[in-house]
């Protein structure tokens, strides 16, 4: 793999350098710590896995890739809103079009909402296609006397608490992509066959706001969204039109597993510029975000637009050089901050952050991820998030931007479009009883459907009650 990717930087070496991140390569990262890898004990497997995957055919395109990150230069200016969600971990198993199905529906009705809320557009990212890599807070799990390697995602090795399902295996990253190729397809066919046909999902709003009619806001919200639809069917506007049915969801998941994420790191012929092409959108997580380490070393050459996850540990001045690593030319869109505070803990970090952003005059995105500073352990010994707690987190992100006239840019949500039992509270009114009737999530606990519209609609409710 590496061969060739010399061939192509020597084919390209009358392309202007300025092109190419200085002292950069795809595999510049590996002088550097690369912080939750699994260690294979097979080389020789993976290193054959890796070079077939380079010579594997992209997942997305780079004109799609620049395409979102022109979408997203019009959030970091207050002109859109980001709406990126889905699973926490994508699982072999659990793959099927049904699955993909119900993901993008509850995405397409979300965002809808929103649409008409904030009076802007939705830029729509999923956590798809490739959603496999997890990291880990120990490296070990114990159940009784026994204690075992952490489950890291089926991309590295198997949900089952057995010594064989736990060690990494290389192989996996071949189903990875070949799943991944699979839930692209099945998106795009869906996407352009009639799934985002606005009257449609929009019925499905009507049906949510039917069903929980206790709460008047639901219904009053939907049925303000029935006449604007009425009133452009009036105005001449097919509403079925290809124009307003066919919509973009694009795909992003969390570029963990280094040696994977290479194979897809591909130069393009023309300007000489270098793609991930295993998504269109990655991240760096909360763990993996080490100033010196490889993750970083990694991401600050590519084109795509990326997303750092900010938790509570993060210092403003560290922030400030992380920006200025990830984004040297301070484009608009290339950079999403993806807040992860906790309820709790929001107030006492977003505003200094966000100064500290502001004062050094950087294009960034705040998106706002109320799920990871929220897990909390159920008396049965689940994984849960309380809907209020996720709510609550969001509203005090919209506060604080609100306070320091920096726009709040998007929410990034862990969820699914089946009916799981993952979250407590909501209108749906769960509580920790209730979990283990649905507790399908291979990894965190992801709000419902009607949990995830719900959020929309209080978003929505928010967004316009703070004009
Ligand atoms: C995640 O988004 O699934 C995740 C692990 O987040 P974080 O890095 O913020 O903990
Ligand atoms: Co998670």
């Amino acid at each position: 793999m590496e061969n060739k990717q010399n061939q192509s930087v020597q084919q390209n070496q009358s392309m202007s350098n300025s092109a190419v991140a200085e002292n950069w390569s795809p595999a510049s990262w590996r002088g550097f710590t690369a912080w939750q890898q699994p260690s294979y004990q097979d080389t020789a497997a993976l290193e054959s896995v890796t070079s077939q995957l380079a010579n594997e055919p992209g997942l997305v395109a780079t004109g799609e890739i620049d395409r979102l990150k022109k979408e997203l230069a019009a959030v970091a200016k207050g002109k859109a809103f980001l709406l990126q969600g889905g699973d926490c971990a994508e699982s072999f198993a659990a793959h099927s079009e049904s699955a993909i199905e119900k993901s993008l529906r509850v995405l397409m009705q979300m965002a809808v909402v929103l649409t008409y809320g904030g009076r802007m557009p939705v830029v729509k990212i999923a956590r798809i296609a490739g959603q496999y890599a997890k990291p880990r807070s120990s490296d070990f799990e114990k159940k009784g006397d026994v204690s075992l390697p952490s489950y890291r995602g089926d991309i590295i090795n198997g949900v089952g608490f057995t010594d064989e399902d736990r060690i990494p295996d290389p192989a996996r990253m071949m189903t990875a992509y070949q799943q991944s190729v699979t839930t692209l397809n099945t998106m795009r066919s869906l996407l352009q066959g009639g799934l985002a046909n606005l009257q449609e999902i929009h019925q499905l709003n009507l049906d949510f706001a039917h069903k929980y009619s206790t709460t008047d806001r639901f219904l009053e919200m939907a049925s303000q969204i029935e006449h604007s639809l009425q009133f452009m069917e009036a105005c001449g506007i097919a509403i079925d039109s290809p124009y307003l049915s066919e919509t973009r969801v694009y795909t992003s998941h969390e570029a963990l597993l280094l040696p994977y994420e290479q194979a897809f790191i591909r130069q393009c012929p023309e300007t000489g510029k270098w793609y991930n092409r295993s998504a269109h959108f990655i991240w760096i997580g909360d763990r993996t975000r080490q100033l010196d380490g490889a993750h970083i070393e990694m991401l600050r050459g590519l084109e795509n637009p990326i997303g750092l996850k900010v938790g509570p540990s993060m210092q403003p001045d560290e922030l400030v050089t992380v920006c200025q690593k990830l984004n040297p030319n301070n484009e608009a869109g290339k950079l999403t901050l993806i807040a992860r505070f906790g309820a709790k803990k929001i107030n006492d970090h977003l505003a200094i952050l966000v100064e500290a952003v502001q004062q050094a005059g950087l294009n960034v995105i705040w998106s706002c991820d109320p799920m990871h500073g929220n897990t909390v352990t159920a008396e049965q010994g689940l994984k849960t998030r309380r809907y209020e707690d996720i709510f609550q987190e969001i509203e005090s992100f919209f506060d604080i931007h609100q306070k320091l006239k920096s726009f709040p840019g998007g929410i990034h949500l862990e969820l699914t479009g089946a009916d799981v039992t993952e979250c407590t509270g909501g209108a749906i009114g769960l509580n920790e009883a209730d979990l283990e009737a649905r507790y399908h999530t291979q990894c965190d606990p992801r709000l419902n459907v009607d949990q995830s519209i719900e959020i929309a609609f209080a978003l929505s409710d928010y967004l316009v009650a703070g004009r």
